[in-house]
């Protein structure tokens, strides 16, 4: 079998732990300075101490003197698989209407919609590929895409079909989750119900049958799904085997977080509007909260309370939301420096968030988001930087050097 040894490293980030990071103990990030790491086939074999080099025989040894080596990015949140851009609605928001106005008006999801629904099914796989080549670069190892932009049965499977195929050719660690209630169409303004009836008695059974999707996600917001609604739809995705992993509470205190929380959903996503009782929701759960700071920054409204919440003892994570609207950006080391700024995160909470955190809120944490034994080899080795601080600090420049996936240079 291949054996990869990369030695000398400055250090090792984020080894030999393999649970989810909660409360102070996020500003714990295990550092094995001076240290080397085996790569045996695909898997994480050991990290250890120069001073206790590995000694077996080895194809290939990478000196990273100077270097930081890192588990990838697990980027647990995004809308990858979309047809052209929405520059014309940042210009709108440039000249002053609100993301919500462009969203009544026919614009944002459901202008996306009307695009996706015209592309065929090729052009979006080789559209989403590339942001996929994109983002591998920026180091992560680990995604989850939803569906959501297709809003009618074809439209819906023909974009949990083109994340089949991504999950079938990329390198990546990818999850698949179904947004069918990610916005109304419009031809079911008048009868929400029978939206509700197309998603709950036709989309999820066949998409559960077809094992077309991991996760099932609503939009649970203010001027998008209720909480009855939501709730509907996560019951019948629960029945189906298809756990929760939800957009809540990012427009308005919707009850979102607490309906994810009562379904037991993996992960509720953007948590802008959180107070004390949702907190407390929270900390009575297995789910996992996971912040978009991107998405606060270029829609320009308020940051999740980030700070309350981890120091009420709840974990977080991070994720980039890539999707045309809201968030046009999948580089999760910006994610973290915006974390940082904004929500008062130091550099080890970010990265602590940014991979084991995020690794659990896509269901992965036995393959990924840090370097223990068996786990698969996706990491990345840093340029020659000062301190692990540089990540966040030097956010316009590109300071990872090699990314390695499945064991092997990228
Ligand atoms: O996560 N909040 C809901 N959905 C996406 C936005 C999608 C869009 O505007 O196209 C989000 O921000
Ligand atoms: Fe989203």
């Amino acid at each position: 079998m291949n054996r990869i040894l990369i030695i000398n490293a400055k250090g090792i980030v984020q080894h030999g732990r393999s649970h989810v990071v909660r409360g102070k103990e996020m500003r714990n990030l295990p550092v094995m300075e001076n240290g080397w790491i085996m790569i045996e086939g695909d898997k994480i074999c050991g990290v250890g101490h120069m001073d206790e080099p590995f000694h077996a025989p080895v194809n290939d040894v990478v000196d990273a003197s100077g270097k930081f080596v890192l588990p990838s990015w697990c980027d647990s949140h995004t809308h990858v698989v979309f047809a052209g851009s929405r520059e014309a609605e940042f210009v709108d928001r440039i000249h002053g209407k609100t993301y919500e106005e462009i969203a009544r008006n026919g614009g944002g999801i459901l202008n996306s919609a009307k695009r996706l629904q015209a592309t065929d099914e090729s052009e979006l796989y080789d559209a989403a590929f590339a942001r996929l080549e994109e983002v591998i670069h920026f180091g992560t190892g680990a995604i989850e895409i939803k569906s959501g932009y297709g809003l009618t049965y074809e439209a819906e499977l023909k974009m949990l079909r083109v994340i089949k195929r991504l999950k079938a050719s990329s390198p990546l660690i990818i999850k698949s989750t179904f947004l069918g209630a990610h916005a109304l169409p419009v031809e079911f303004k008048e009868k929400r119900s029978e939206y509700i009836d197309l998603l709950v008695n036709r989309l999820i059974p066949v998409i559960a049958d077809e094992g077309l999707a991991d996760y099932n996600d609503v939009f649970c917001d203010r001027g998008f799904f209720t909480v009855e609604e939501t709730d509907r739809i996560l019951e019948a995705g629960v029945k189906r085997g298809l756990r929760p992993k939800i957009h809540a509470n990012e427009l308005d205190f919707s009850g979102g977080i607490q309906v994810g929380v009562k379904h037991n959903a993996l992960s509720v996503d953007h948590l802008e509007c959180t107070g004390d009782e949702e907190i407390k929701c929270l900390l009575d759960s297995d789910t996992m909260p996971t912040l978009l700071p991107s998405t606060a920054f270029f829609l320009k409204i308020h940051y999740p309370p980030a700070r309350k919440m981890i120091d009420a003892g709840l974990p977080v994570a991070l994720a980039s939301d890539f999707n045309p609207g809201s968030s046009p950006s999948g580089k999760m080391s910006f994610v973290c420096t915006l974390a940082c700024l904004y929500l008062g995160m130091s550099p080890e909470e970010a990265i602590n968030a940014a991979t084991l955190n995020s690794a659990y809120a896509m269901g992965v944490m036995d393959q990924a988001g840090s370097f223990v034994k068996g786990k698969q080899a996706n990491l990345f080795i840093t340029k020659k930087i000062p301190s692990l601080a540089s990540l966040p600090y030097s956010f316009g420049s590109d300071l990872i050097e090699s990314v390695m996936l499945n064991g092997e240079f990228q």
